[in-house]
């Protein structure tokens, strides 16, 4: 049997498939910004589409560290696309079948709809306290998600791509996966008994023997193969893309997409045979097109459609769902974000261990937007990172109390700006020619930050946001040297010229500032809306085509020169004590009172 390559074809999606295989960025950078709009006229409407997803989150157990990590990440990309001016839906929500929760739920001494009712509330209220701002949070258990499903599975079932068969093998609840026997290997469970385990999660598996649905999974090896070779990009980074290739050039068997309904009750019944229940990773991956609106008003979104994803999920997102897609005749997602895991100690986070992080009290610890930054900066999607408390309140003093907060303290504290304005810039003072009072390391410093939105888009794109907030951290450095070098603060201000120096510099430090906390949005988004304020910068100037910086020295108009600054002076961002960081929340030390 053969079955089509499925690719849309027509009008939109022609011109959006181009991109993908060249894909860096639909948005040329800052500086071409004015001549992208002749390029956006001739584009489809929905080229302008966005749609970002987190997993969804299994709801056994309550939410952890790595969990808000995937949440923070896809609330990242989608702030920033909105920042672009694109539409862009952010679903999130809970996994809410299968036999790991029904286990669970037993466990607890509760029926599984109640059970899964509470855990996944406390997602929803971990993610708004930290402002996590998905547009549609879905539970698996909804109306609209199962008749996505049953529509998905007929129409597999019509393709003849689903067979009744019999599944022999391994299988992990735990992971709610089957496993090659090249996959699973020996342990002690902590009784000493020898129990068989997956080598990749370390999770106990179990020997099963099935009656049940199989995918023609062998069938699209080498559909996948293609795909992955024509798109680069499919799977970032590239080391995922590798292992994804890796993995294809093995054997591919048919894979077992429903259980015995003896077995497993919390799940959607097959279409047509009450006996079975749908494979919870079948119904799962489908919340992805439910969001978008399948079976009928799907098109906009799912042609847009991007995954971030752990690493551990990594074989479920880009072969199976792949795989799905194409026999259902569906485009496939333009890029799955892969992300490395958080370690406590070296080791992976579990109940056993003890060592499992709360995310949200670590959020009500050090802020919300504390949490988020460093996740986003010390979380390199590559490799595993380790976590500590010490860590985040060291990193936290560091970028975002002292070199952030007291750069922003220092040029708008009425000592140096008691007309509490954005003061003028002075051409003469600062020429385009060298020759005023600025020097080489000034010039230096303007370079760096004319690039640095073109630099932050180009990271913020394939997901490098460690990268992002490194660029940004180096020219809020250069701009606190700059503010040092020039010790405006020792200037005569009733000497006109002095004067007129001050006013630049300050407009300068203060236009820095405004780029910073326009580019820090997506990350740390109640700290930007401070920063902006206190500058006062619009809400409606504060989007990625409004950046503009230092338009004065471009020989332009400025329109926040002589504005009045925004009434709220206080800490940008509080010092945290690194050695309780443990026990307390963040307080004003005197250090930072001072700044203001
Ligand atoms: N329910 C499935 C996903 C189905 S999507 C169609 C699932 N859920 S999960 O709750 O176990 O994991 C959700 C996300 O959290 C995954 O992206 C996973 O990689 C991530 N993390 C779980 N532990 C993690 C860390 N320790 N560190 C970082 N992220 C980790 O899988």
């Amino acid at each position: 049997m053969r079955f089509p390559f499925l690719f849309a074809t027509r009008g939109c999606r022609a011109v959006y498939r181009l991109h993908q295989k060249q894909f860096l960025s639909p948005v040329p950078p800052l500086w071409e910004h004015r001549s992208s709009a002749a390029l956006s006229t001739q584009l489809c409407k929905d080229d302008r589409s966005y749609y970002i997803t987190t997993p969804i989150f299994y709801v056994n157990a309550s939410p952890h560290l790595g969990h808000l990590y995937s949440a923070v990440l896809a609330d990242c990309l989608h702030r920033y696309k909105l920042l672009q001016g694109f539409n862009s839906k952010f679903a999130t929500g809970t996994d809410e079948h299968g036999l790991k929760i029904q286990q669970a739920a037993e466990a607890a001494g509760k029926d599984p709809l109640t059970f899964c009712t509470g855990v996944s509330k406390q997602f929803r209220h971990l993610f708004s306290s930290c402002n996590i701002s998905y547009t549609d949070y879905i539970r698996t258990t909804e109306q609209r998600h199962r008749e996505a499903v049953e529509h998905f599975w007929s129409v597999l079932w019509n393709k003849g791509l689903i067979y009744k068969g019999s599944y022999e093998g391994w299988y992990s609840t735990q992971d709610e996966s089957f496993l090659m026997p090249s996959q699973v290997g020996d342990a002690l469970d902590s009784l000493g008994k020898e129990i068989k385990v997956s080598l990749e999660s370390g999770h106990k598996v179990e020997w099963m023997k099935e009656e049940n649905y199989m995918f023609r999974l062998s069938a699209f090896q080498s559909q996948l193969l293609d795909w992955l070779r024509g798109n680069p990009q499919a799977v970032q980074p590239e080391r995922f893309h590798q292992a994804v290739l890796k993995w294809l050039q093995e054997d591919l068997p048919d894979l077992s997409v429903s259980r015995q309904r003896s077995r497993l009750q919390w799940g959607i019944p097959v279409p047509g045979d009450d006996e079975q229940t749908i494979y919870v990773w079948l119904d799962a991956l489908v919340n992805y097109l439910t969001v978008a609106g399948y079976p009928d008003k799907h098109n906009q979104w799912w042609h847009v459609a991007r995954h971030v994803i752990g690493k551990d999920i990594l074989k479920f997102h880009a072969i199976y769902w792949p795989a799905f897609l194409l026999g259902a005749g569906l485009p496939l997602p333009q890029v799955i974000h892969v992300h490395s895991h958080w370690t406590v100690g070296g080791k992976k986070m579990s109940k056993s261990l003890g060592n499992v992080v709360d995310p949200l009290e670590r959020s009500q610890m050090f802020t919300a937007d504390g949490m988020r930054y460093f996740l986003l900066r010390q979380g390199v999607p590559d490799s595993d990172c380790d976590y500590t408390d010490d860590k985040v309140a060291k990193l936290l003093n560091a970028e975002l109390a002292d070199s952030l907060g007291g750069l922003l303290n220092r040029c708008t504290a009425p000592a140096l700006n008691p007309a509490q304005v954005y003061p003028s810039f002075c051409p003469q003072s600062f020429p385009r020619a060298h020759g005023g009072r600025a020097v080489h390391e000034d010039y230096h410093m303007l370079d760096a930050i004319q690039k640095l939105p073109a630099v932050v888009e180009k990271h913020y794109e394939a997901m490098h946001i460690y990268k992002a907030l490194e660029a940004i951290s180096v020219c809020v450095r250069l701009t606190n040297g700059f503010v040092q070098r020039h010790t405006p603060w020792k200037l005569d201000r009733k000497n006109n010229e002095d004067q007129r120096w001050v006013d630049t510099l300050i407009h300068i430090s203060l236009e820095c500032l405004r780029i910073y906390g326009t580019l820090l949005q997506p990350i740390v988004p109640e700290t930007s809306n401070k920063l902006l304020s206190r500058l006062g910068v619009q809400p409606h100037e504060r989007s990625w085509a409004g950046l503009n910086f230092l338009a004065r020295y471009q020989g332009m108009d400025c329109p926040f020169e002589g504005r009045a600054l925004g009434s709220d002076s206080g800490v940008l961002f509080s010092r945290l004590e690194p050695h309780n960081a443990d026990k307390q929340k963040p307080k004003k030390t005197k250090k930072s009172a001072n700044l203001k």
